[in-house]
């Protein structure tokens, strides 16, 4: 069965971006398997900061929006329709300044809907996607994975989890400010990490 995924890249450097070496690898590899990527690059498609008037949008019956609040809106639905057609959501993320991208931040900010991906209970919130998994492919300057300054791993599986996707896999690309055969050598061992994880998809 097609396999089909959406890859979301975040990097501010374009082609020479490593968090996009790491997804275009990802690419790449999927070409030989039954899978289809739906490619959204959150920079190239920037959206701005989450604000009132689209919260406003977003709590106006679809039927009662004006034109604004209907275009305001559009980002959202659009950005919604993609991941739930999707199996697999891969994030191929840098870390900047110790966190995700701010642009990364504005995706998720309207892909975390209460109502459409998660809904409050009297036991705490309950993610409304079911059945999808998750890859990030973390690209660093610098070593953080499974220190306390890694805030940002923890940060994205918490709201990949208010969404109700807990299968999460993690491959780490760090180091690669830090010499040439660090950065060869930790691209390498993410290449294979990706490799596999495509065999599973
Ligand atoms: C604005 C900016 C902030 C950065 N902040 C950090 C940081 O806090 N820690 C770190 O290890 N690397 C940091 N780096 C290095 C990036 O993590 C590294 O260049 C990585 O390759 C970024 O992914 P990208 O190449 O896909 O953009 C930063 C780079 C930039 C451009």
């Amino acid at each position: 069965m097609t396999t089909r995924a959406l890859l979301v890249t975040s990097s501010i450097l374009s082609e020479n971006g490593q968090s996009n070496a790491l997804a275009n690898h990802f690419k790449t590899k999927t070409e030989a398997h039954d899978v289809v990527v739906t490619h959204r690059d959150v920079v190239a498609n920037a959206l701005p900061h989450l604000a009132i008037e689209e919260l406003g949008a977003w709590q106006t019956p679809a039927n009662e929006r004006n034109a604004d609040q209907q275009a305001l809106a559009a980002h959202s639905d659009e950005l919604l329709a993609e991941l739930r057609a999707s199996d697999v959501l891969v994030l191929a993320v840098p870390l900047y300044n110790l966190g995700i991208p701010s642009q990364l931040k504005a995706w998720f900010d309207r892909v975390l809907r209460a109502g459409e991906t998660f809904r409050y209970t009297e036991n705490g919130p309950q993610g409304l996607l079911e059945g999808k998994r998750a890859i990030i492919l973390a690209a660093r300057g610098g070593q953080y994975a499974g220190t306390e300054l890694d805030s940002q791993t923890p940060h994205l599986k918490a709201m990949l989890g208010l969404m109700g996707i807990s299968d999460v896999d993690v491959v780490f690309a760090e180091g690669l400010n830090m010499g040439d055969a660090q950065r060869d050598a930790a691209l390498k061992e993410a290449f294979q990490a990706i490799d596999q994880l495509v065999e599973t998809l």
